[in-house]
């Protein structure tokens, strides 16, 4: 039997953080790892295009994703990762289930009804984020796609599409595919407490500099309680980012810290950099080994694009016919 196919992509719009490793990335590795499923692993650059427009950024970018993905430790041996925009097939088939959907439906999404409300000239490329995303993941049949909690939506556009292209050409050409968002870490804070993005200038960078990780850690926001007062970790933002990094044991020993008291916040942000730190080690070496060789990584990413790009034409040779195309 063959495997069950997992898609992901990660817009390379900045450098990755650790809402982005907890929220997607660290599951993605650990089902394209786990060899159970065939993996297509891609840096959504189209959609990157919706808010970068500057050709060195996108570029950069780019490649800090791919190397990231792989110094965080995706076993490239069971994953294709390349560039969305590889397959440009993927444009081709958005144009087609533009024609099967109305505008009021898109209108509903959340992203576009966020930017709208804040007043955001919104790009039709952003309008039709959902459906290049849809494209993506139906191109390639996925049964799995692995995302963060505010990507949900997304999974249920594509579910639709999918019926409403079948409906519209009476074929049964896509399956609905399911998300998975691991429960427990859906939403990461930052080091404000609210949700971890690069928009609130809250986060901490996978692989910034030892200094800029120090700085972002000791600035985490807490209440003014002293040293010596007992603390509920549950309402803690240093515990809510360092828990992440811990094995059970590890969880009850920290949390017993935060509520036995005399465990001061410096302290507490001190061992959770000193976590960090051990976690990247390895990571970093290997993350600033692959920045200073693009051509090893622009080496992996063609051929996974490659790879991905045939199976797109055999899709694309049925959809042409379906609809009359070809
Ligand atoms: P940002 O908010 O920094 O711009 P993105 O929207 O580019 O981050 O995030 C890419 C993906 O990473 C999201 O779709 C989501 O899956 C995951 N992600 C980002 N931030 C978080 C977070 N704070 N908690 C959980 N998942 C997150
Ligand atoms: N929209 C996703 C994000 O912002 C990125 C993405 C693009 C994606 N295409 C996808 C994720 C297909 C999963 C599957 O994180």
């Amino acid at each position: 039997m063959s495997k069950k196919i997992l898609v992901s992509g990660i817009k390379p719009t900045g450098r990755l953080h650790f809402g982005n490793y907890f929220g997607a990335m660290k599951q993605n590795i650990e089902l394209a790892n786990s060899g159970d499923y065939e993996s297509f692993i891609f840096l959504a650059d189209y959609h990157a295009l919706t808010s970068v427009k500057n050709k060195e950024e996108l570029h950069t970018q780019t490649l800090e994703a791919a190397a990231s993905y792989i110094a965080c430790g995706l076993d490239m041996s069971s994953t294709k990762l390349f560039k969305q925009s590889s397959v440009p097939e993927v444009t081709e088939l958005t144009w087609i289930f533009n024609n099967c959907i109305t505008m009021p439906y898109l209108m509903r999404a959340h992203a576009f009804k966020d930017s709208e409300a804040k007043n955001k000239d919104v790009n039709v490329g952003l309008f039709d984020y959902p459906v290049l995303m849809a494209s993506d993941i139906l191109m390639y049949d996925a049964d799995v796609v692995p995302v963060g909690a505010d990507q949900k939506q997304h999974i249920e556009y594509t579910r639709d599409i999918a019926g409403y292209y079948n409906r519209a050409f009476g074929v049964e050409q896509f399956k609905e595919p399911k998300e998975l968002i691991v429960e427990g870490v859906a939403i990461i804070p930052g080091i404000d407490g609210q949700k971890m993005s690069k928009s609130y200038n809250n986060h901490i960078e996978l692989f910034c500099s030892d200094e800029d990780l120090k700085k972002r850690v000791m600035s985490i926001v807490t209440d003014s309680a002293t040293p010596s007062e007992k603390k509920n970790p549950d309402e803690n933002n240093i515990y809510k980012i360092h828990k992440l990094f811990l094995n059970e044991s590890e969880d009850v020993s920290l949390r017993a810290k935060f509520e036995d008291g005399g465990y001061s916040y410096k302290d507490a942000k001190e061992e959770l950099l000193a976590t960090i730190m051990k976690w990247r080690e390895e990571k970093k070496e290997k993350y600033d080994e692959l920045m200073k060789n693009p051509e090893t990584l622009l080496t992996i990413l063609k051929d996974g694009g490659a790879q991905a790009r045939s199976r797109a034409e055999q899709t694309m040779k049925k959809v042409r016919t379906q609809v009359g195309l070809e």
